[in-house]
């Protein structure tokens, strides 16, 4: 799959070069580039399509006024910075435009600081580069009061890029997604305007004790795929979050109060990790969302009855796959009766309810309490070891009569 998608990231580079480069040639009389203070000329009305930068970028300001700098041709960070040595446009009047930067399935090893002169941009997406290790702090520095995307994902970077990141304070996505970093550190914080960030399928054992605070308006975080042995406290402070990504990671205790801060969620995955007990007051949360919470494929074995204490019940808990060989009253009955009391369906996940088949759970007389309440149990989705039956067929009248 991802195979298939780098190739189209070739194909249409390829196009856009093959339709660019033309002009770009033309042009060679001066010096290869058009004055930056033609680019209003370009513009405007006669389709827009010449370099406004020297090779091997190729920039061009698009029908709807966007400018693209593509910069996949580089082989170094020099010869990205030689596109950019005379000044860059005038972008007076593009205030409110989008300039974006692309830089996909390069051999670059790295960018220095400055590489573009005083170009701001928007968006930027250097991405699918598989040598590509290390940007300078400053490599995007003019770009601090400008950029909303960063988009850095399928690169080679080990040492987090752009240490400083909260100079960049109207960043709003940031996906460092399958690169080999370990750390997250302190300057990944105090960021306004985040609303995504994702270091998914790194290598993250660590998280500075201040990095991920103060992101007011954080509402997807997805470190799934990493090395975290423990859950961050800090985490339990982003009142914004909705979805906290946390499965794959060797995650084995969840403290109290884990989620106490967290009044806006309404999805956590800690699937494919290996907690073993869900304990007293790890799962409070204020949040006033019905939530989803899944453990699916983890080890666990222990529920407390408090895990949820006073706060909000979640309404979707997938058990799948766990180590649980009994569904405890005083823990599921509260549960299931939360989701029986609620009126929504979900449009992925259904009405409320539990997700429980595992090899090892029991459908002896301790689930009596279940059994013989068909409320209850139509939220329930499951089977029993033995018999491999549907627990929503399981005669209530047998377990009446033999179970007391
Ligand atoms: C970039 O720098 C040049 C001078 O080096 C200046 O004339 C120009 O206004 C600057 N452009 C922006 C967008 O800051
Ligand atoms: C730029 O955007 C701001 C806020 O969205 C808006 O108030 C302003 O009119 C826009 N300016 C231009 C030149 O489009
Ligand atoms: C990626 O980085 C690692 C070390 O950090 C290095 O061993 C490896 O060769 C790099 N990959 C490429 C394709 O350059
Ligand atoms: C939980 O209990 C504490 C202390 O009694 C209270 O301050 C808090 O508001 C309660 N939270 C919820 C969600 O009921
Ligand atoms: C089943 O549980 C629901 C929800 O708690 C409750 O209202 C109902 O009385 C119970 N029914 C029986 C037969 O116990």
């Amino acid at each position: 799959m991802k195979f298939s998608v780098i190739i189209v990231v070739y194909w249409v580079v390829g196009v856009q070069d093959a339709s660019q480069g033309l002009l770009v040639v033309e042009r060679k009389g001066w010096g290869g580039r058009v004055p930056w203070s033609e680019l209003e000329r370009w513009s405007g009305g006669r389709g827009g399509r010449a370099s406004v930068c020297g090779t091997p970028c190729v920039c061009v300001v698009q029908s709807d006024g966007q400018l693209l700098v593509d910069c996949s041709m580089a082989q170094t960070s020099a010869d990205v910075a030689s596109s950019f040595t005379s000044p860059p446009p005038m972008l007076a009047d593009y205030r409110n435009a989008t300039v974006r930067l692309v830089l996909m399935s390069s051999e670059l090893l790295g960018l220095d600081d400055h590489s573009f002169n005083n170009l701001s941009f928007t968006h930027i997406h250097v991405k699918y580069n598989h040598a590509l290790a290390r940007l300078a702090e400053k490599a995007f520095w003019s770009s601090r009061a400008t950029l909303r995307v960063l988009d850095l994902r399928n690169n080679n970077i080990t040492m987090f890029p752009l240490i400083n990141l909260k100079v960049f304070q109207q960043l709003q996505f940031i996906s460092l997604d399958d690169n080999g970093l370990s750390e997250v550190p302190a300057g990944v914080s105090e960021l306004p305007a985040v609303l995504h960030l994702s270091i998914s399928n790194n290598r993250l054992h660590t998280l500075h004790q201040f990095a991920l605070t103060s992101l007011p308006s954080l509402q997807f975080l997805d470190l799934h795929s990493n090395r975290l042995e423990y859950l961050p406290p800090q985490l339990a402070l982003l009142s914004a979050l909705r979805s906290l990504m946390l499965w794959g990671n060797p995650i084995t205790t969840l403290p109290q109060g884990s989620f106490h801060g967290l009044r806006s969620l309404e999805y956590v995955d800690l699937s494919y990790t290996n907690v073993i007990e869900v304990g007293i007051s790890s799962m409070e949360t204020p949040t006033s969302a019905p939530w989803f919470l899944s453990f699916r494929h983890t080890p666990i074995t222990k529920l407390s009855e408090t895990a949820f204490h006073n706060g909000s019940l979640p309404s979707w808990v997938d058990l799948r796959e766990t180590g649980l060989q009994s569904l405890d009253q005083a823990f599921f009955q509260p549960l299931l009766q939360h989701m029986a009391q609620q009126n929504i369906v979900h449009n992925d996940w259904g009405k409320p309810q539990l997700w429980i088949h595992n090899e090892e759970l029991a459908c002896d007389c301790s689930i009596k309490w279940l059994v013989t309440n068909t409320t209850l149990l139509n939220h329930v989705s499951g089977r029993c070891n033995d018999k491999n039956i549907n627990m929503r067929f399981l005669d209530p009248d047998y377990f009446n009569i033999f179970c007391f």
